[in-house]
């Protein structure tokens, strides 16, 4: 199985690398600094240098992939911003470091990736049951949450374009104990990459354009 993971420094990111691993996977992963870089060389998989909220890092990326055919793609890079709990307006910068990582970097990094993809590939995007606008109860991190809706749309509109040749989901990935999820959050990487695998194992074409919990779930917009 050849798997590509976007932002795999730490955290889901590199628990996908090591768990793809010692299942024998072949692994290309991108991580923005030298030291994750050698981190991930030494989890066995090739390493690339990649910012996915920088256009010109981003669009080096086809050519690095050149020749690939992944049979599984997850875009995991996320970041969550200034944390809020009511109407506090974000400021130009933080708009612009969130969006651009967890909105414009998928739109910028899916167009590339469908040119790499082997046959029946699986495409996931780590978001957030924080995004769903259904069932919200607190107007916590209200930044973050539009964010994550706004990638589940792209994710949609990414399963219709790619629709026969990949199946294009989303994860909540559970709220997990990362450096984003701190330590008090209820399931370890461990879990909550498991969980994933096992969906990605199991999607069918049908089933493109989902909203997943990490159990396999199906989740509401
Ligand atoms: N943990 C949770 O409970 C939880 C719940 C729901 C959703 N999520 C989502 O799950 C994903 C992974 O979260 P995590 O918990 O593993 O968070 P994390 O520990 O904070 O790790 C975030 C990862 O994203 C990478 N990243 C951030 N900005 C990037 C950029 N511009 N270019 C490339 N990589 C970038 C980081 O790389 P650096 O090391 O270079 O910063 C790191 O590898 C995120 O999309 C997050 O929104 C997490």
């Amino acid at each position: 199985m050849n798997v590509l993971i976007i932002g795999a420094s730490r955290g889901l990111g590199l628990e996908f690398v090591r768990q793809y691993r010692a299942a024998g996977a072949r692994i290309t992963a991108t991580a923005r600094d030298d030291a994750a870089l050698e981190r991930l060389r030494e989890h066995g998989a090739r390493a690339l240098k990649l910012d996915v909220a920088d256009a010109a890092s981003v669009s080096g990326l086809a050519w690095l992939i050149d020749g690939e055919r992944f049979d599984v793609v997850v875009i995991n890079a996320g970041v969550l911003g200034a944390r809020t709990d009511g109407l506090q307006t974000p400021t130009a910068a933080d708009f612009d470091a969130v969006m651009h990582t967890n909105v414009l970097g998928p739109m910028r990094l899916l167009p590339q990736i469908a040119e790499a993809l082997a046959a029946d590939a699986r495409v996931a995007i780590v978001s957030s049951q924080m995004g769903a606008i259904a069932g919200r109860s607190n107007p916590s991190n209200w930044l973050y949450r539009a964010s994550k809706a706004a990638v589940n749309s792209v994710m949609k509109d990414a399963s219709l374009a790619l629709a026969g040749q990949a199946t294009v989901i989303s994860f909540h990935p559970g709220w997990v104990r990362t450096d984003m999820g701190g330590a008090g959050a209820d399931i370890d990487a461990s879990t909550s990459i498991a969980g994933m695998r096992t969906v990605l194992a199991s999607v069918k074409p049908a089933d493109t354009g989902s909203f997943f919990n990490y159990d396999g779930r199906r989740l509401a917009w």
